[in-house]
């Protein structure tokens, strides 16, 4: 496989988890000047927050560690978007399923944190999850704010995982 060179993050409603991917994201390529070479962009599986920054909570927590997010929420386009990225990296399972329902090819979803080290021994020798969502990263939307420093933890991992593959 060629290395991907345009990606997408993508969650339920693109103001926490994929915007902080995103913002994550672009931080690390920026810093292993790699980022010229991709094109980054996140979108929402719903249309609750179209137009709309990210929770406070995801940029006070993505801000502690020097980390901007660019993101204004859009919704998933499948007439567009899955022509354009060549991966669409999924959340959690169920935007992975909602992904395929909406007509994207299984070749170009991946769960996130399939990249995190930390979440190797959660896949079997086929790279799926032990158990149902044992990957997924969690929604932190309804908890509190370690919720969002959890997330964080997690995209920091996985994006760096992301980068040493696709570098
Ligand atoms: P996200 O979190 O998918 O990580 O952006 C959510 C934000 C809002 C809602 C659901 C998830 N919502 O139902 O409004």
């Amino acid at each position: 496989m060629t290395p991907p060179r345009s990606l997408l993050f993508v969650c339920l409603g693109n103001i926490c988890r994929s915007p902080m991917a995103e913002g994550i994201f672009i931080h690390h390529a920026k810093m292993r000047q790699v980022l010229e070479n991709l094109a980054v962009d996140s979108c929402g599986l719903g249309s609750w927050h179209v137009g709309q920054s990210p929770d406070p909570r995801a940029i006070a927590t993505c801000a502690k560690h020097g980390i901007e997010l660019p993101s204004i929420a859009r919704q998933f386009a499948p007439s567009t978007d899955i022509e354009r990225f060549d991966l669409l990296l999924a959340m959690d399972e169920t935007n992975a399923k909602t992904l395929e329902k909406r007509g994207a090819p299984r070749s170009k979803i991946r769960l996130m944190r399939s990249f995190d080290v930390a979440a190797e021994q959660l896949l079997d020798d086929q790279g799926q999850p032990t158990q149902t969502g044992a990957i997924d990263v969690p929604d932190p939307y309804y908890g509190g704010d370690d919720g969002f420093d959890q997330v964080f933890e997690m995209l920091t991992r996985a994006c760096e995982g992301l980068l040493d593959q696709i570098d």
